[in-house]
């Protein structure tokens, strides 16, 4: 028997297994009921008293044995099977490049046209005070302006809201900077506004302003017609609407000529030949004051831009919920844009 109980030792220690399915017949032939170790016990009362501790030990040592093993070869199957599962960050990826949602192409085109021509790019928070969204822009209290943005205010305090135009960003940059200032103010705003194809509770603007002495009308114009043709074209036409902001004076809203039909008329720019792109102006006096400018030095021109309806008439699109759906079928169709 001891004879036996050494040869079973050789040949546990030698054992190896490939597999979990080895490992598992091999704790089966020893630890099973019906396994070896158990009939080795089971012989143990046929050892006669002299050799019974002597037996015992070696007895011991082979059922150690055995469950050493099994343990050692579980832990090399769970290390090298981690091992499997771990990424190799070096292959290079095989999913397929993203794309940038178009309302970020055409903010980064507007940003890009913007820079050309010296304009930097400012941002601000979106919950903002009414001094900034309101007050700094020369809305009287209760006047009924405030009325034309339909706003959402944060309950229990009437004097905080999300911003409804990023308008309240350029008070920002006049309170913190003296000029020459010109900057662009991209981000997202706020409207209480029920969703439907042509409207959003939230969108997305680009506002602009430049202040420095002598800044005219002309100047304004001339911007504006610059960027109306890097966006929409070389041949695109602009005109001016008389129209009202209480925050410029005079005012105006710009429309380009129609760039699906060329001007010719179609159902985009409803048989005019033109759409509507921007509001624009002559900052008011008032609202340089307000945010600590001297207005008999300085005069300025701001102007301010929805993404979502500058995209719609670049890519043809003709509902604004889409933007907000990020259905792929839609994101996927502006792969090739950069
Ligand atoms: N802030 C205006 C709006 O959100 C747009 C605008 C900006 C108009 C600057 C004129 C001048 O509707």
């Amino acid at each position: 028997m001891k004879e036996k109980i050494g040869e079973l030792l050789e040949d546990v220690k030698s054992f190896h297994a490939d597999n979990m399915d080895q490992l598992e017949a091999f704790r089966i032939k020893y630890l099973s009921k019906k396994g070896i170790i158990p009939a080795l016990f089971a012989d143990f009362r046929n050892v006669n008293s002299a050799d019974r501790k002597e037996m015992g030990l070696l007895m011991n040592g082979l059922k150690n044995a055995v469950q050493e093993k099994i343990i050692l070869l579980k832990n090399s199957f769970e290390n090298t099977s981690e091992i499997k599962e771990k990424p190799d960050l070096t292959l290079p990826s095989s999913s397929p490049l993203g794309t940038r949602h178009p309302l970020s192409i055409v903010r980064n085109d507007i940003i890009d046209i913007f820079s050309r021509i010296g304009f930097n790019v400012s941002e601000g928070p979106e919950i903002e005070d009414d001094f900034h969204n309101f007050s700094a822009l020369n809305f009287p209290p209760d006047h009924p302006a405030r009325d034309m943005q339909d706003t959402f205010f944060i309950e229990k305090d009437p004097d905080i809201a999300l911003r409804t135009h990023t308008s309240s960003v350029q008070v920002r940059v006049m309170q913190n900077s003296k000029p020459p200032i010109r900057t662009i103010s991209p981000g997202r705003v706020f409207r209480n506004e029920a969703i439907s194809a042509r409207a959003h509770c939230i969108f997305h603007q680009v506002e602009g302003l430049y202040v420095d002495t002598d800044v005219s009308f002309a100047d304004l114009k001339q911007t504006l017609f610059y960027f109306a043709k890097e966006l929409f074209g070389e041949n695109t036409k602009i005109r001016f609407r008389p129209s009202y902001f209480p925050f410029t004076e005079p005012s105006a809203e710009m429309d380009i000529s129609c760039n699906i039909c060329g001007g010719k008329g179609c159902n985009i720019c409803k048989y005019t030949g033109w759409v509507e792109i921007l509001g624009c102006g002559m900052v008011d006096p008032n609202v340089l004051e307000s945010c600590g400018i001297d207005n008999n030095k300085y005069t300025g021109f701001a102007f301010g831009m929805g993404i979502e309806r500058i995209t719609m008439l670049k890519y043809q699109i003709n509902d604004l919920r889409l933007f907000f759906e990020n259905d792929m079928r839609f994101l996927e169709q502006f792969k090739s844009s950069n």
